[in-house]
């Protein structure tokens, strides 16, 4: 389904009905444009992000766009749009991603779709606070978290949970224990595993969220290759050699890539579409456009999904965090 074709999916009028989603990341790249689909469905969309300022701003343009693309609609073509707000989350810190979960528990009873979209790609070794490796917490266990303090919110309104993934994730070539923190040089190299592994352990999540929960809809998705969001700027801001990065990571876009809205779609089908099944489609993923596919071999083996589920639970509950 191209982004043209997005209006082919159901719209919600506030006033009859209060759907409602949490994107993490909605402030840029692919987040930015599930949020402006989701808002000019009719959703009140929680836009999750960790710098008040940015959210702001992106919220003020998304609301710019969606009343630019209205005007050129017919009449008889418009839709009331929903509403957006802030919610303050920094996924390396999981203490405020508890408080995030309170906040929204708070505010809302029930979540129509949570969308786990925020993450980082390829950094140097780093740990955060919880002492999670950086790209494990930021993509997989912070997010982890959020749903599980989520679900029930969710289970309410029998709701969707889609996990951001990445094709990046073949790049684990066989099963490793999230414990292996592959923190050697080259970090060129190392830290392609370490992404690869955060991106499995995403589509593990949502297979097992879908075999233990099966009254929500939890599928994981691959975007796309889409490089022109922020994910890319920590290479091509190196200096000297970022002028490479950025060459070559245009001229991956010129020949494989999809645009940032197109990059939307798997998650917005995944989100919005009528023809998705808990019965059917539970736990699998989706790749450019919504097109269902199979993940790698290390990522669809459910004792590997299982292990990495233990292990999830294990490390969440030494630091305090009982995640279910
Ligand atoms: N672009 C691609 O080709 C591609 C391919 C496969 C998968 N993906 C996945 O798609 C998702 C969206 O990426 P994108 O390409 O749209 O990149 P992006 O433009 O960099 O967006 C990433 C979002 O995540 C947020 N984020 C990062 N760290 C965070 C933290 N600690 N706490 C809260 N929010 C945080 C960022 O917020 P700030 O603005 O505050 O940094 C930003 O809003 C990611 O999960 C990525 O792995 C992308």
């Amino acid at each position: 389904m191209p982004a043209r074709n997005l209006d082919q999916l159901p719209y919600y009028d506030l006033r009859k009905q209060r759907k409602v989603a949490l994107v993490t990341g909605g402030n840029s790249g692919i987040g930015w444009y599930t949020v402006l689909h989701l808002y000019m469905h009719g959703f009140v969309v929680y836009v999750a992000g960790r710098n008040s300022s940015r959210v702001n701003r992106a919220m003020k343009d998304i609301k710019k766009e969606a009343r630019t693309r209205i005007k050129t609609l017919a009449t008889d073509q418009r839709h009331p749009v929903g509403e957006l707000h802030f919610l303050s989350l920094d996924l390396t810190a999981l203490k405020v991603v508890e408080k995030a979960a309170k906040r929204f528990r708070s505010l809302e009873s029930s979540l129509d779709v949570l969308i786990n979209n925020a993450g980082v790609m390829a950094l140097p070794y780093s740990v955060t606070e919880d002492g999670f490796e950086i790209q494990l917490q930021t993509n997989y266990v912070a997010h982890f978290l959020l749903t599980m303090r989520l679900l029930p919110s969710v289970k309410r309104c029998r709701g969707r949970i889609i996990t951001v993934s990445s094709i990046g994730h073949n790049l684990e070539f066989s099963y490793f224990s999230l414990s292996q923190s592959f923190n050697y040089k080259p970090n060129m190299l190392f830290t392609w595993m370490r992404y690869a592994m955060a991106k499995t352990a995403s589509i593990q999540f949502a297979k097992m969220l879908a075999i233990k929960h099966p009254d929500v809809l939890c599928i994981s998705v691959h975007p796309g290759l889409v490089m022109k969001t922020n994910l890319f700027s920590y290479w091509t801001r190196l200096p000297i050699v970022g002028i490479f990065f950025w060459f070559f990571f245009q001229l991956v876009g010129y020949f494989f890539g999809v645009s940032n809205e197109e990059g939307s779609v798997a998650t917005l089908k995944g989100a919005l579409s009528t023809e998705l099944e808990r019965e059917w489609d539970n736990g699998k993923y989706y790749t450019t456009g919504g097109i269902e596919s199979k993940p790698s071999y290390v990522a669809n083996n459910l004792d590997n999904a299982a292990s990495t589920w233990l292990w999830t639970i294990h490390e969440l509950r030494d630091r305090g965090y009982e995640p279910t």
